[in-house]
């Protein structure tokens, strides 16, 4: 990290730590209406527009070790396919054959010279191009080059894979911007794929995500835990363009070190900030990333329906060496399962509260400032007028988000 984003966070933090009140000036943030919650015409406009427009998370370049290797990706709905090239670029397209529809793939992952449609036979190459048919003499004048597979945008950021439904969408690293930038001392490129795992929730995504973008809570449901640790009086928070965000929470004791992360390897690029305190990036639109030197999780959230959501929690560690994970990576697997069941307890209950006549919107606070923001750009992404005016979020917190490069050129 850069010396100046370094004492930004480090003066960040000690402000934080000392103020009496949200700065001077700060608004007053007009509720978060209930409506975005559990109104299908907002989730409608939410999948089309966010979801279905958004670089997301697919997979780490582990998952796809040799040229054919794929994977079948279908967390938002759309079966999509994965593969490394002869030329090791990972591509990826809709498991559709062009026929009618068959798959090319059924398996969540595997390996293929050729991608053979299991309906009638139709055989795809690694770049998707319609390279045999069945029968042939029954299509005459047939152009296979027409017929190749359709295409899903798919760009890596180092090791990590994200897919893009949308054709049009800026480039995957353009649109990170600081989140690459800020996130480059943990060797994205050279970070190797640890753990996966997935949990079932019966909320709706975003009751569950706005738990993850704030500490407020941590001295309720983390009392045992997080708590014991981090001193969320502290937390500071940056907000960044495109809706990602960042926040940084003081250890209560700086010399605090997790144990279920003793002995392992650390990635010695990595600054003071993250050594010393709990970093969290949030990757719009639903990345939350707490980085260390030892490892990270990527949790996902997924929407399913309008009340369900699967949580996906997928670690990184720097490299090992030969051989299976340490063992003590499951103490340190073990801790955050219960830190997450601790994060997940009260959802289904606040989903019932948003279904119920009781909930009348969220008031946030100052310290609860990301949710806000990342409702905000959900607005953006829709566009503010097409969204129902009873679900609507008014703009408040464009004066606070700023990119950290241009800070420090303006300094
Ligand atoms: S659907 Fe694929 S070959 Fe017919
Ligand atoms: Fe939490």
């Amino acid at each position: 990290m850069d010396p100046q984003s370094t004492e930004q966070i480090k003066a960040g933090m000690d402000y934080e730590k000392a103020r009496n009140g949200p700065p001077e000036g700060f608004p007053a943030l007009k509720p978060v209406p209930s409506a975005r919650y559990v109104d299908a015409e907002f989730n409608k406009l939410e999948k089309e527009y966010l979801w279905k427009k958004s670089w997301v998370y697919a997979c780490h370049m582990d998952e796809l070790p040799e040229k054919g290797s794929y994977v079948l990706w279908k967390r938002l709905g759309s079966p999509i396919l994965i593969i490394r090239g002869k030329d090791d670029k990972v591509r990826a397209f809709y498991n559709t054959c062009r026929h009618r529809g068959g798959p090319l793939v059924k398996d969540n992952a595997g390996r293929r010279n050729l991608f053979v449609c299991g309906y009638h036979g139709w055989s795809y190459d690694h770049e998707g191009n319609l390279v045999a048919i069945r029968d042939p003499r029954d299509f005459p004048d047939f152009d296979k080059s027409c017929l190749g597979l359709i295409p899903v945008r798919c760009e890596n950021f180092g090791a990590w894979v994200f897919i893009n439904c949308d054709e049009d969408a800026e480039p995957l690293m353009d649109y990170l911007g600081p989140v690459a930038e800020q996130m480059a001392e943990f060797q994205p490129d050279k970070i190797r794929l640890a753990n996966k795992a997935e949990y079932e929730i019966n909320c709706n995504v975003k009751v569950l995500l706005d738990a993850f973008l704030e500490t407020y809570h941590l001295k309720s449901i983390h009392q045992q835990t997080v708590d014991r640790f981090l001193d969320h009086l502290g937390t500071y928070i940056e907000l960044w363009p495109n809706g990602h965000s960042r926040m940084t929470t003081p250890n209560r004791r700086p010399e605090w070190k997790d144990p279920g992360a003793a002995g392992l390897p650390e990635l010695d690029s990595v600054g003071e900030i993250a050594r010393d305190n709990n970093v969290s990036y949030n990757i719009y639109p639903n990345i939350v990333c707490p980085p260390s030197p030892t490892g990270m999780p990527f949790i996902i959230f997924w929407p399913k329906t309008l009340n369900t959501m699967t949580l996906e929690c997928i670690w990184f560690s720097p490299d090992w060496g030969d051989g299976p994970l340490p063992k003590i990576w499951e103490t340190r697997l073990d801790n955050f399962e219960r830190i997450l069941e601790e994060d997940t307890q009260f959802a289904p209950q606040i989903q019932a509260s948003v279904e119920s006549d009781g909930f009348k919107g969220i008031p946030l606070s100052y310290q609860e400032r990301r949710i806000y923001h990342w409702h905000e750009e959900l607005d953006r992404r829709i566009g503010r007028n097409n969204v129902p005016e009873t679900a609507r979020v008014e703009p408040m917190l464009s004066n606070y988000i700023e990119r950290p490069q241009a800070r420090n050129a303006a300094e």
